[in-house]
């Protein structure tokens, strides 16, 4: 029989990055794909006819949605603005979701895969799986997103403890690549977009915040080798920390790469967007464990990650230096 496999969030970007190398890797699988559409849409016309899409909130679906082999849970409000505008509803959506997925991987004694966060560490550095959590003195949209992230974890260990299914917990770094979104606020395609329209290319702050980018296409193949190598019950730092650099280093490599006369200008991002928004910490992945346990390790690097995406932005605007990206839809 084939496998099946369930993907939900399998519409955003790491989503539909994802979904493509499953079809790549498992030419035989049935894949189910659940996704609202609630964040910018990318173009996933490639994968339409090769896997099953079903447009809808999963949250709203039935719980015999079937038996799944494997499910990969990616569903969740994402995006520092994304998040701002579901600002106090975010823990309520993160919670039910998981709740939902755990039910669904008991049914069928699934190996889920849930996709966390990195921001469930609440605070600068390089952090390592078994370092203490710590709950910052902050309020506002990232916090409660950060929280949910964090009690979603504890929520599926404590489900999956019986042992009625096989978890395992992927924490996702700052992610980059091709279709990301800047509407929801992720900061390289924002930085692109305004370079290649020649729009000013907006810092928050002094600029000095440290982010570490990890490529889409090696952070799926991470989340594929904890599903297939993972042991259970564990969560894993999925990133790359060869890739660190500062906010304002960023804003002058892609200003540059883009050959963009672009100004950059340095802005208050609660002035912009009120006092619910709150500064990333500057994180950094400890990768060791799932290297140990897996043998996965990140292989692209920040030039080269940035080159790919200029690449797309080429590809999907015609001429260079033209509209910013006409591929994506507006949500
Ligand atoms: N992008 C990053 O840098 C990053 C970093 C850490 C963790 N993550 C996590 O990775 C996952 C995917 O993030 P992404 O960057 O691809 O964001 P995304 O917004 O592009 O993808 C999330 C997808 O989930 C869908 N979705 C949201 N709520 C839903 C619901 N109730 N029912 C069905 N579909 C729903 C959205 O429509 C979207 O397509 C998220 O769980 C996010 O928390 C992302």
């Amino acid at each position: 029989m084939a496998k099946r496999i369930l993907v939900t969030g399998g519409l955003g970007f790491i989503g539909y990055h994802l979904c493509k190398c499953l079809l790549a890797l498992e030419a035989d699988a049935e894949i189910l794909v659940v996704d609202n559409l609630s964040s910018t849409k990318l173009d996933y016309s490639d994968l339409i006819g090769r896997l099953e899409i079903v447009v809808h909130d999963f949250q709203a679906l039935p719980d015999d949605l079937g038996e799944f082999d494997e499910i990969y849970h990616l569903a969740s409000p994402v995006g520092s603005l994304g998040i701002l505008e579901k600002s106090g509803k975010i823990a309520t959506e993160i919670l039910d979701l998981a709740a939902k997925v755990g039910r669904i991987a008991k049914q069928g004694r699934s190996r889920l895969l849930y996709v966390s966060s990195s921001e469930v560490y609440g605070r600068d550095g390089q952090h390592r799986e078994s370092a203490e959590q710590m709950v910052p003195c902050k309020r506002g949209a990232r916090m409660e997103y950060a929280l949910a992230k964090l009690t979603a974890e504890h929520l599926l260990l404590n489900l999956a403890a019986d042992g009625d299914f096989e978890l395992k917990i992927v924490r996702p770094f700052n992610a980059m690549g091709e279709w990301q979104s800047s509407t929801i606020g992720f900061v390289i395609p924002k930085f692109f977009e305004a370079a290649l329209a020649g729009r000013d290319i907006q810092v928050f702050g002094d600029g000095r915040q440290i982010r570490s980018f990890c490529h889409v296409d090696d952070l799926v193949n991470g989340i594929v080798h904890v599903q297939a190598l993972g042991r259970n019950n564990q969560i894993y730092n999925v990133g790359q920390p060869g890739n660190i650099v500062s906010i304002e280093q960023l804003a002058h490599t892609v200003r540059h790469l883009c050959g963009s006369k672009a100004n950059i200008v340095h802005v208050d991002p609660v002035s912009l967007y009120g006092k619910h928004y709150i500064e990333a910490f500057d994180k950094v992945p400890d990768i060791r464990k799932v290297i140990d346990d897996t043998g996965w390790r990140p292989t692209i690097d920040l030039a080269g990650g940035l080159t790919r995406i200029l690449d797309h932005y080429r590809a999907i605007s015609g001429e260079f230096g033209t509209a910013a990206a006409p591929g994506l839809i507006d949500a």
